[in-house]
């Protein structure tokens, strides 16, 4: 059983957690860290249960060498009773997160850009994508492959990986 358990969360579980997810998933991969680690993703919501990530999300995940088979699901108090580690993407999911009738024993709930090395803006959201167009994703990319690499970096130090 892996001892760090992960969930990503947005609203919607099919732009920005998926991503955020697969980009974690590659940098642990690659450090060779995979038995470590449960990584998932989640919605706060229920619109797309089922669902496989949008194809702009399932395009920027290709260009990372990423084939993306994802199936969204909702948050739910059972993770938020299992996870080690809850990343919100943004204010709303981190509130929406915490009216979940869960025990809060241990569990990190943090946003995502908590962890982001060069917050130029004065939000500290990872924005939501779904209205716009290509250019959203291509700075949800940015912003998410900078956060992973911070948070991966952050765990291998808190739980003494390497
Ligand atoms: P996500 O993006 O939360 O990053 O997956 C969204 C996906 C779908 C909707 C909103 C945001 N929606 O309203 O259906």
């Amino acid at each position: 059983m892996p001892s760090i358990s992960v969930m990503f969360v947005c609203l919607g579980n099919i732009c920005r957690s998926p991503l955020a997810e697969a980009l974690f998933r590659q940098k642990v991969n690659s450090r060779n860290l995979q038995d470590h680690f449960h990584i998932e993703s989640s919605g706060t919501s229920n619109y797309h249960i089922g669902e496989n990530a949008d194809p702009r999300t399932i395009e920027t995940a290709a260009g990372l060498g990423v084939s993306l088979d994802h199936s969204a699901q909702q948050l739910s108090v059972q993770h938020m009773n299992v996870f080690d580690y809850v990343i919100a993407m943004d204010e709303s999911n981190f509130t929406n997160a915490t009216k979940l009738d869960f025990n809060n024993t241990g569990l990190k709930l943090l946003k995502m850009r908590y962890f982001d090395p060069s917050l130029e803006s004065e939000t500290d959201d990872v924005p939501d994508p779904w209205f716009g167009g290509s250019e959203g994703f291509k700075e949800v990319h940015n912003i998410l492959d900078r956060c992973t690499t911070a948070f991966l970096e952050h765990l291998i130090k808190e739980h003494h990986l390497i």
